[in-house]
């Protein structure tokens, strides 16, 4: 590799620093100003049908993960959370879609919709419920780093996956993937209801997934 890239730098500076904050993730990201060209060697030109969406996992140290996430146009993750990690800070290299969601007694309802700006920086918390998903005609990238304080497993270990279409809440170790092979799901938890619209959408995404694989 020439030269010391910017991922290089930001990797230097995750294995230098045992404790973090997401303040000091985000400052560290926008003073670094990475680009798009930057994320090359990690972007996927195509992924498996059973994956929504192309996922690169540049390292995983003791407490972060850093991941290369490639969106093709209709990519969607399942709505998830981020499981054990503390906190993460999410990169966006174009106007990926972002929807964010409350779930209260086991019922699921959309806090917001938004379309990301190039460059924007979302963060995570343990709190956040959410889905991205790319509605544009072109692939987009996006760089995701996770911290866990005090990892027992993986830094996302315990991600829970809102799968409204079969009124279930799925425990998985990995991807926020539509219609997931059984040995990915650690543990499906019955009931889950959620709001006419975000039903509808679902089934509709479940359902392109399912003809991907089907085709
Ligand atoms: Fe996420």
């Amino acid at each position: 590799m020439v030269g010391h890239s910017k991922i290089e730098t930001l990797l230097d500076w995750l294995r230098n620093n045992a404790k973090m904050d997401p303040s000091d993730a985000r400052r560290f990201l926008e003073d670094l100003k990475i680009g798009i060209e930057d994320l090359a060697p990690w972007k996927l030109e195509g992924h498996p049908h059973e994956y929504s969406y192309g996922r690169t996992v540049i390292e995983e140290g003791k407490k972060y993960e850093l991941m290369v996430v490639t969106w093709l146009p209709d990519d969607f993750s399942m709505i998830h959370n981020h499981g054990d990690a503390s906190w993460g800070v999410v990169q966006i290299f174009g106007g990926l879609e972002h929807n964010s969601y409350s779930c209260k007694n086991r019922h699921l309802t959309l806090l917001g919709n938004s379309k990301v700006q190039e460059g924007q920086i979302l963060g995570i918390s343990p709190q956040l419920i959410h889905q991205m998903g790319n509605t544009t005609d072109q692939v987009i990238v996006s760089l995701h780093l996770y911290w866990n304080n005090d990892p027992q497993g993986a830094i996302t270990a315990n991600t829970f996956l809102y799968d409204v279409v079969n009124e279930q809440i799925l425990t998985v170790d990995g991807g926020a993937f539509y219609a997931l092979k059984e040995e990915w799901v650690l543990k499906a938890d019955p009931i889950l209801t959620s709001s006419p619209e975000i039903l509808e959408q679902e089934k509709s995404r479940l359902a392109h997934r399912q003809r991907l694989i089907t085709s």
